[in-house]
């Protein structure tokens, strides 16, 4: 696939280029660019972003593969990050997992067949006191899971309904 930035990315990446003293640390909101523009950054998207900052695609690679929130390949629509560290864990951060692989007819770490969700199972996300919690596609925390509120969560988002009340505002991946 031929990946290309419009022109309202190029000048967001511009934008950002005035903010630091050197180029590098551009390769960061630019992947989160690039990811919200195609969903991910497999290798072509990182040399696209790498081309565009005219960095070697080695860099770009290098910090596109360090966190796992650039999604390196295809995701589902909803990328299903469920936490199973400690606090978690304790108040059946297991028993969601589980769940959900069993509701979704797949097991973490794979997409459903429909490409609308990928399920998860992450390190702490920082929100133990809202244990057992979920963040959906690095964006929406859903925090005190149960069984019904899973169920309520995947009709919602069936209907392209991400609920707001948990959302954290990240405006780098915010839609245009
Ligand atoms: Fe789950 Fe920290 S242990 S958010």
């Amino acid at each position: 696939m031929d990946y290309k930035f419009t022109k309202e990315d190029l000048q967001e990446i511009e934008n950002l280029k005035s903010r630091y003293p050197e180029i590098k640390p551009v390769t960061l909101p630019a992947l989160w660019i690039a990811q919200r523009r195609f969903g991910h950054v497999e290798p072509e998207v990182q040399k696209l972003v790498a081309d565009t900052l005219g960095l070697p695609e080695a860099h770009v690679h290098g910090v596109a593969s360090f966190y796992t929130q650039y999604y390196k390949e295809k995701k589902g629509k909803y990328v299903l990050d469920v936490c199973t560290c400690l606090s978690c864990q304790l108040c059946g951060g297991y028993d969601i997992l589980h769940y959900l692989e069993e509701k979704l007819g797949i097991k973490k770490g794979e997409t459903t067949k429909d490409g609308v969700f990928t399920l998860n199972e992450v390190e702490c996300l920082g929100a133990c006191g809202y244990a057992p919690m979920l963040q959906i596609t690095n964006d929406t925390y859903v925090n005190h899971l149960t069984k019904e509120k899973v169920d309520t969560l995947i009709e919602s988002l069936k209907e392209d309904k991400v609920p707001e009340y948990e959302k954290i505002e990240m405006p780098l991946r915010k839609n245009n």
